[in-house]
């Protein structure tokens, strides 16, 4: 069969409907499989014959359908609500935004944040089709909450000084969390480092909206600043807490009165111990580190260099993350960032050792392009490809992604 003919002997209206849901490629498949009880279908309903897609419906069906033309929507929209802080590239890579800090770029030259995508860029995926694997199991529990595929929304944040101003704290903060829940999945609430108390009590009250599913995470302040911080997140009914403790660099310099610090692994300890939610450290490149926030009791890490926004010339996400997970996989949940702007993105995230992955920058698209929908759509369209990646490298479950997926 040549190809492009496989959506022969499929109605038109079967193909669009599973189209929606699964994902065009995962449609072909489910197409190659069952084409023989289709055809018989169709020579039922002949009348269905002529109900073939002319080529550029066919098209637009492959490319996602109705959630396609959706998609390109929230992205102008963004694009005009974004400019000129976020320009809404094509590929969203850090190259016309770096240096721009505040702001949605990479810091410095940029490079860390080009370092994420290069990273991810250098692996490949070992295509495979001779396998059963034709529904792959996207489920994923995290502290006891069943989510539908492991990708999240990041903690982002500052409305005003990084994305331009169009919208408020809190009309974004409703649109990820939110948005998270519509697509199956959860986000995180970021904590901005010269924002008021009263903006991070706006994002905590749309994480208690959503009945507490929502992750919060606050700067590396003081002790005492980030135990208040975490009451308040346990008011909030949240899933877990952490801190970003990369954090600790140029914003502490910045802002008099407000400090941010490195933390030693007692210190992490303390907080550990101040809370009974999970504890999340976020912003860990090393494999000794990784080893002192299990040591200090946390929960979880975060390997991420901050979507390159607080040292520049660090490696990718992507470099660190193999070592890092030999040394503690299944030990404590292990999330990766930077950089996931396709599902293949977190299937490879996935292979190197993450249990699950963050997504910053496509979310803050999706967020001023369309609000809770838009995040919605942007995280949906992501794991349709995650499911059509999984299915074209025989992986049958996200909870076992061997690394030999990867050239
Ligand atoms: C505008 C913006 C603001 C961010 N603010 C925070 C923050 O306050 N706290 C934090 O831990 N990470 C913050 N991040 C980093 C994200 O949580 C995440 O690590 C990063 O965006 C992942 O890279 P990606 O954008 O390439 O997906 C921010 C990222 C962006 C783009």
């Amino acid at each position: 069969m040549a190809d492009g003919e496989n959506t022969k002997g499929i109605s038109r209206r079967d193909f669009i409907k599973e189209a929606a849901v699964f994902g065009a490629g995962a449609v072909a498949l489910t197409g190659l499989a069952t084409k023989g009880a289709l055809a018989e279908e169709a020579k039922d309903t002949p009348s269905q014959a002529t109900a073939a897609p002319t080529t550029k419906e066919a098209v637009a069906i492959v490319k996602g359908g109705n959630d396609a033309k959706k998609y390109e929507e929230v992205m102008k929209a963004a694009r005009e609500r974004l400019f000129p802080k976020c320009r809404v590239c094509p590929e969203c890579d850090g190259k016309a935004c770096a240096g721009e800090w505040p702001g949605m770029g990479g810091v410095g030259s940029g490079r860390s944040f080009i370092n994420n995508i290069e990273a991810l860029a250098k692996r490949h995926l070992v295509m495979r089709t001779v396998h059963d694997v034709k529904k792959p199991d996207m489920s994923f529990t995290l502290w006891g909450e069943k989510l539908a595929f492991p990708i999240l929304a990041a903690c982002t944040g500052g409305t005003t000084y990084n994305m331009g101003g169009k919208i408020g704290e809190d009309e974004f903060i409703d649109a990820i969390i939110g948005g998270c829940q519509k697509a199956g999945t959860i986000g995180m609430a970021a904590d901005g480092i010269g924002d008021p108390l009263s903006v991070y009590e706006t994002r905590l009250r749309a994480i208690a909206a959503q009945s507490g599913k929502g992750i919060a995470i606050i700067k590396p302040r003081t002790q005492e600043e980030i135990i208040k911080r975490i009451r308040l997140v346990e008011a909030s009914g949240a899933l877990a807490v952490g801190i970003d403790i990369d954090s600790a660099g140029k914003a502490a310099r910045a802002l008099p009165g407000q400090t941010v610090e490195p933390k030693t692994t007692a210190q992490l300890r303390e907080l550990v111990r101040a809370t009974r939610l999970p504890f999340i450290v976020k912003g860990i490149m090393t494999v000794d580190e990784a080893v002192m926030a299990k040591e200090a009791g946390a929960s979880a890490i975060v390997v991420s260099n901050h979507g390159g926004r607080v040292l520049d010339h660090t490696p990718g996400a992507a470099e660190v993350l193999p070592a890092i997970a030999e040394k503690l996989k299944g030990k404590l949940v292990i999330f990766c960032d930077g950089g996931v702007r396709y599902g293949a993105d977190a299937l490879k995230y996935l292979a190197l050792g993450a249990d699950a992955v963050l997504v910053g920058r496509p979310v803050v698209r999706g967020a001023f392009g369309g609000g809770q929908d838009g995040v919605a759509l942007v995280l949906k369209k992501m794991k349709n490809e995650l499911v059509d990646a999984m299915v074209l490298t025989g992986t049958a479950s996200v909870r076992k992604v061997q690394e030999k997926i990867l050239a």
